[in-house]
């Protein structure tokens, strides 16, 4: 394993995409929001997935200079076309756009298509919670779920993501793909040469696997049964049917060819819409203590929050820094050398 801090994590994604086309301004707003994961510890949706990101700006399957432009909008919702652009960069403009519609009439909802994946969810609805909104997300992703008594994969294991701010407190932040697990959790175990749970995932024959790559090339189980199977469809009917964009089948991995043409649901809205916002903090106050100071069960110490993990890695790593892979560091050194960027500036 590798350490590097993670200012040289965004410097480093933020130079790359620079290298590829993207306007700097542009680049910084990925940059910030692909390490948004990284420091949060979601390693799954960060700078593992930057090689594939430049590889596809490099060869025209992302836009590296797109139109991103609104094309429908009333007083609480629009739609954004991102033009094929950085999904990190079309999220933030979308829940951008929610948030101002909900500052001046308590609730916006927007739509993205012709988009592209977004990384972790959370790092978008946390721009809501931060104005003293709740906010929500959806998009959908490249199917690897079958719909409950079916083979094919159809669906994705499209994010749900709420979160809600505290007084003087890091948010509740629920953030979970409907698959039992994200697939990048599995790349991840590939990249380690390890092992995945039995009950993550099945092979393509329909049996279970502790292969990661086998389990990549069948279909990730969801969350409860027929319950993650409906969730997920309603999330694909928000993100891509609602929004105009691709849907199912549809909307190609980032490993492989043709536009992704993912889409996004966003949302926030104001408490003050139902009461006033100290009151509510009173209130949620009241409630997270019923949960967290509720007796333990055997073998756990704490009743943790939605969004306390991410939070305590957070603050741990801006001190010390995260850990990649050495496959992960050779391809990024690989990455810097074909973009002519020099791997020592980034200490990798
Ligand atoms: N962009 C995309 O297409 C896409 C697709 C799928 C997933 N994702 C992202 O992948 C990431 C990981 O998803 P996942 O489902 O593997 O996450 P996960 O299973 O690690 O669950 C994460 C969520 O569960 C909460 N949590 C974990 N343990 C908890 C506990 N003991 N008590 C209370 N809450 C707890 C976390 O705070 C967090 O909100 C998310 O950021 C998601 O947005 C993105």
């Amino acid at each position: 394993m590798h350490n590097i801090n993670l200012e040289n994590v965004e410097l480093l994604i933020t130079d790359s995409l620079q290298a590829v086309g993207l306007k700097e301004e542009e680049a910084k707003i990925c940059a910030k929001n692909i390490a948004f994961a990284d420091q949060q510890g979601t390693d799954t949706h960060g700078i593992m997935r930057l090689p594939i990101y430049i590889e596809r700006l490099k060869n025209g399957l992302f836009n590296s200079k797109p139109n991103t432009q609104w094309v429908r909008e009333n007083e609480t919702s629009a739609v954004l076309d991102g033009d094929n652009g950085m999904g990190h960069y079309s999220a933030q403009l979308a829940m951008e756009k929610a948030i101002k519609k909900a500052e001046e009439k308590g609730i916006g909802i927007t739509t993205l298509y012709n988009g592209n994946h977004i990384g972790a969810g959370a790092c978008y609805t946390k721009m809501a919670a931060e104005k003293g909104m709740i906010g929500f997300l959806t998009t959908n992703a490249g199917p690897l779920m079958a719909p409950t008594g079916g083979t094919e994969r159809l669906l994705g294991n499209n994010p749900i993501c709420y979160a809600v701010p505290r007084r003087e407190k890091d948010p509740i932040v629920l953030d979970i793909a409907n698959s039992i697990v994200a697939g990048g959790k599995l790349q991840l175990a590939s990249s380690k040469s390890e092992e995945i749970p039995l009950g993550w995932a099945l092979d393509k024959e329909g049996k279970p696997t502790t292969d990661p790559d086998r389990g990549l090339e069948g279909v990730l189980l969801p969350i409860g049964g027929h319950k993650g199977y409906g969730l997920t469809l309603m999330m694909d009917i928000l993100a891509g049917v609602l929004s105009g964009a691709s849907y199912s089948k549809n909307i190609p991995h980032l490993d492989e060819e043709g536009k992704t043409g993912v889409g996004c649901t966003m949302i926030a809205f104001k408490i003050e819409n139902f009461m006033e916002l100290e009151h509510f903090y009173d209130r949620l106050d009241d409630f997270t203590s019923l949960i967290v100071d509720s007796k333990k069960a055997p073998g756990f110490e704490r009743i943790l929050l939605p969004g306390e993990i991410e939070s305590e890695t957070k603050d741990k790593r801006l001190q010390e820094g995260t850990q990649i892979s050495d496959s992960l560091r050779q391809e990024l050194v690989t990455m810097l050398d074909d973009l002519q960027l020099q791997t020592d500036k980034y200490g990798l």
